[in-house]
């Protein structure tokens, strides 16, 4: 509790001159792990309940080598983000969504979850406590990581018999380094992400390594990011590597149901409602791939990505162009998410918390 006050009487300080002193260029910031100030941090034991937990300052945390995450992959991540206005107010965007979603995660994971509540403070006490990390509006936002992991010492393969649930921080900018140009895809034909009856539908952190091959191939040919094929028929298309995939044709927008090998992103629900909103149809089923090529309009969405637009994608020797000037249902659907995040369109949903 002691650390937990003083964080707060340094961020109230802080606060103070929010834009101080940071050698930091809110201009190019880009999304790399930037250290910010402090972390936030509880353990549990294989009771499931989380005790008390504390802001620490940011910096390095000691585990057992045979701590279950490091050998046997027992952890889930989460990423939201808080906006900073013009008039300084910092609001989160979501984030009962991130802790549902690690209440999901974490029952197939065979771990315990910290309730709404808890994960939600946590945020709250991060994003506090790392104030003065916030960007400038329109420069970014302070991007939240909530990791949950088996911190126990395991070596006949079990569950964990101690959890440790940590929050931490980084401003980001643009997640492609694209910035917010059009993204060029490559459909990935050999490696998969995920199966029926696997992870994929969970942000287990088991989820990510698998594909850096695939993804680092496609970058090394200059391709922004690869979407994934069912493992099944190789027919439909699943996901790109750190984000969900729309397509557009006509007044209709259609993405890959979320049927237990798609990421349940907080961004696609959120802009199919605001899409739904504002006179578009949509709809979440099985895409073809042929559906894909054949769209007006590709693009993408994820916390870390936001909405980014496709310019083109290649799959089997094939490229395919999409529109990306003038009227896009992507820019619109950008500019409506970015106007409620930022407090210039009236939040009607209650899907801001201001901190
Ligand atoms: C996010 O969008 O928050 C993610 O967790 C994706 C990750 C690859 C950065």
């Amino acid at each position: 509790a002691s650390s937990l006050q003083q964080a707060f009487e340094t961020s109230a300080h802080r606060n103070s001159s929010d834009d101080e002193d940071n050698d930091i260029d809110w201009n190019n910031l880009g999304f790399s792990a930037k250290p910010t100030d402090y972390m936030y941090v509880t353990k549990c034991l294989a009771d499931g309940i989380f005790e008390q937990g504390q802001l620490n300052p940011y910096g390095n945390i000691e585990l057992n080598p045979f701590a279950a995450v490091l050998n046997y992959g027992q952890g889930l991540f989460e990423g939201t983000k808080a906006f900073r206005r013009k008039d300084g107010r910092v609001f989160l965007f979501r984030p009962d969504q991130n802790a549902i979603r690690m209440q999901f995660g974490a029952e197939r994971m065979c771990m315990p979850s910290p309730s709404i509540s808890q994960f939600i403070h946590a945020i709250k006490q991060t994003a506090l406590a790392n104030r003065r990390w916030i960007p400038p509006m329109g420069k970014g936002s302070l991007y939240i990581r909530p990791l949950l992991i088996g911190s126990g010492p395991i070596l006949g393969l079990a569950p964990s018999l101690e959890y440790t649930f940590l929050v931490y921080a980084s401003p980001v900018g643009n997640y492609f380094k694209e910035g917010l140009s059009p993204l060029n895809l490559y459909i990935e034909d050999e490696f998969h992400r995920a199966t029926h009856g696997g992870v994929g539908g969970v942000k287990s952190i088991t989820n990510y390594a698998p594909v850096l091959s695939a993804l680092t191939r496609a970058k090394n040919r200059g391709f922004s990011d690869v979407i994934y094929l069912d493992s099944v028929h190789k027919k439909n298309i699943e996901e790109a590597t750190s984000c969900n995939v729309f397509v557009v044709k006509g007044n209709l927008i259609s993405t890959p149901s979320t049927s237990g090998t798609i990421l349940p992103g907080v961004t696609r629900k959120t802009v199919i409602d605001i899409a739904r909103d504002h006179g578009y149809k949509v709809e979440e089923r099985a895409v073809p791939v042929e559906e894909l090529l054949d769209g007006d309009e590709v693009f993408c969405t994820g916390t870390a990505v936001g909405v980014a637009p496709v310019g083109n994608i290649t799959y089997k020797g094939r490229r395919v162009e999409y529109k990306i000037e003038g009227q896009l249902v992507s820019r619109d659907l950008y500019s409506i998410l970015v106007g409620i995040q930022t407090g210039i369109i009236e939040d009607k949903k209650g899907w801001l918390l201001e901190i």
